[in-house]
């Protein structure tokens, strides 16, 4: 969502920093950006609905050169994307500019305070609140921390801000409540910004600002304080970030990059962890493995892409832990009173480590005192530090909106899990516990086979990429597969599409089926394969365009296919992972047929950080 990206100190050029930044961070989703820079005594803001280089556009004209600067890209929350409501956002007095990422939920409270005291609105924004409500508190308050604080510390909602202050262009604020925000420091210079892809080309040295604190870099110094006032300590943080891991290289798109390096990441996740004859997980202690492997129950929560994860592993945890496994969206969780015992083991998943609802999930699982173990991508994210342990996917930035990569090296993290304790808990016995972990190792190099052979997926995507609809249907394991599916597809491609177990078909869906709906199936080694391809009869009879994604246990079934895509052969525990590809290039290729834009699709924000 909103990016912040904002620069201070003596040798660089501020306008620069922050627009180079604001590209780092367009992964984030965005429909507007600005920039606010001193000039002479006067703070100027160049803002534009649209792309970064719209504003970068505008800015360029002007020709100033500065040492201080904040800049944003935003996404919509209070009011249409446009001109006037994008940020940074003068306040009425025009004392302070702001840049701000969340949502405050009181806005319309604090308005209508404000314009009982006289102040009057430019935009529909509930920024222009923000910042005209620390305006109006700090003007009645003896110092500016004080009426700075006490104004943040009346905001519901979730907030991560940049504060300039109009007539002093030593000072710069910060502050966060939710929404995350990272600083870098070197020799005096001070970038900002929403995550640390901005600051590593300057620095891998990163404080992760703490909820409910502040920020003052003044001079060339700064310091951090609670919403008490209370000094903080300043903890940093060395990120194993490169440059290069979130630059596109070779590829056209973050997507494609991201769908093409799943050998890689796999890999990646899996080193260290699984070797010779043994799988260790160095993230989760002997306490906490005890604690999973005594648990009673498991509930798994995530949203979107990591819900599909984490709803493939419950069948591979509850035939392999023989313990009941509940799996919930985050959202719905958080909202509806869940029953945790102490004695549960709860996973949060996200790639983030930012998703504002999982993260709240986290908290409440927390409160209710069971061992919440968390499955993140983000090396120091929220959810990270918040859990009390887990497993890093080590899958590297996944900077495309579409999560790919991640999914794969979440399904990979849950079966590892799942192999273990299964392996502890003696549901796994030795000679399968070696079988599984010969297995794993071979999932990056099948996952290849398919990468290499992708030219033959592009020609099943240009059957469908003019349709309207699509549907996707397996049984079993597969079947979060075919809900993954369509979430790819139609997040990326705009095609309207849907998930089912395929014996659901007949239940509702099928009464959509005719000769323009193409249906892909997943139909890999299983031992429902021969109920499954009843299910392909009932909708080849009614005329769909059956895809088959099939494996070579399945080949002779190729005959009942329009298309179909070869999968290599594995084991249908794992065969989640590798019939993921080919519908992550189908959606990559139906989207580039329908000149979509991949990597930013319409609407949405790569990390959710609002509820
Ligand atoms: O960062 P998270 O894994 O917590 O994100 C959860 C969802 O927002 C995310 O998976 C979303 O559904 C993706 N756009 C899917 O491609």
């Amino acid at each position: 969502m909103c990016g912040i990206v904002a620069y201070k100190g003596p040798k660089l050029n501020a306008g620069k920093v922050v627009f180079d930044g604001l590209k780092l961070l367009e992964y984030r989703g965005y429909d507007s950006s600005g920039i606010a820079i001193h000039n002479n005594g006067n703070v100027e803001v160049f803002k534009k609905k649209g792309k970064v280089k719209n504003s970068e556009k505008l800015f360029k004209n002007s020709k100033i050169s500065s040492n201080i600067a904040i800049g944003h890209t935003r996404w919509a929350t209070h009011g249409e994307p446009s001109d006037v409501n994008s940020h940074p956002i003068v306040s009425y007095n025009k004392k302070y500019t702001i840049v701000h990422n969340g949502i405050i939920e009181n806005y319309k409270e604090l308005k209508s305070l404000l314009e009982d005291e006289g102040y009057k609105f430019q935009t529909d924004t509930d920024t222009e609140v923000l910042v005209n409500f620390i305006e109006s508190c700090t003007s009645k308050s003896e110092d500016f921390a004080k009426g700075f604080s006490y104004a943040l510390s009346k905001v519901t909602g979730a907030f991560g801000i940049v504060l300039m202050v109009n007539n002093n262009p030593d000072i710069l604020y910060a502050a966060r409540k939710g929404s995350p925000l990272a600083i870098g420091q070197f020799n005096g210079n001070f970038i900002l910004a929403s995550d640390a892809s901005p600051i590593i080309k300057y620095t891998n040295k990163i404080i992760y600002l703490e909820n409910d604190t502040f920020l003052k870099i003044s001079g060339n110094s700064f310091k951090i304080f609670d919403f008490k006032l209370k000094s903080k300590n300043k903890n940093f943080i060395e990120v194993d970030l490169e440059l290069q891991k979130v630059e596109l290289g070779k590829y056209d798109s973050y997507m494609l990059k991201e769908i093409m390096e799943q050998p890689n990441s796999l890999t990646q996740t899996m080193l260290g962890r699984v070797k010779d004859n043994d799988i260790t997980l160095g993230g989760i202690t002997d306490e906490n493995g005890n604690n999973l492997i005594e648990a009673k129950r498991i509930i798994i929560v995530g949203c979107g892409t990591s819900w599909h994860a984490a709803l493939t592993a419950e069948y591979f945890l509850e035939k392999y832990l023989k313990i009941p496994v509940e799996v919930e969206y985050a959202s719905e969780f958080r909202y509806r009173e869940p029953i945790i015992y102490k004695d549960d083991v709860v996973f949060v998943i996200s790639q983030s480590g930012e998703t504002a609802d999982t993260l709240e999930a986290t908290k409440i699982a927390k409160k209710k005192g069971a061992v919440v173990l968390g499955i993140v991508n983000a090396v120091g994210s929220s959810i990270a530090r918040e859990t009390d342990e887990g497993c890093y996917l080590h899958a590297g930035p996944e900077i495309g909106v579409a999560s790919t990569k991640a999914f794969t090296s979440q399904l990979l993290v849950l079966f590892m899990i799942g192999i273990k304790a299964g392996y502890l808990k003696r549901h796994i016995s030795e000679s399968k516990y070696y079988k599984m972990i010969n297995q794993l190792k071979e999932i990056p190099s099948k996952v290849d086979e398919i990468i290499r052979e992708s030219s033959l997926i592009e020609k099943v995507a240009k059957k469908i990429y003019k349709k309207d609809h699509c549907l996707f249907m397996s049984r079993g394991n597969n079947f979060p597969v075919a809900l993954e599916g369509a979430l790819k597809l139609k997040e990326i491609s705009y095609i309207h599409a849907e998930g089912y177990p395929a014996a659901e078909l007949k239940h509702g869906p099928i009464a959509l089926i005719d000769k323009n709906m193409p249906v892909v199936v997943i139909c890999t080694k299983s031992d429902e394969y021969e109920k499954i391809l009843s299910n392909v009869m009932e909708i080849k009879a009614r005329k769909a365009i059956v895809i088959g994604v099939l494996d070579p246990k399945n080949f002779h079934m190729k005959k009942h296919f329009d298309h179909y895509i070869e999968v290599p052969d594995t084991s249908k525990d794992f065969s989640p992972i590798i019939n993921q590809i080919p519908l992550q290039l189908i959606a990559y290729y139906c989207a580039i047929y329908r000149g979509c834009d991949v990597d930013m699709p319409r609407n949405l924000a790569k990390s959710v950080t609002v509820e």
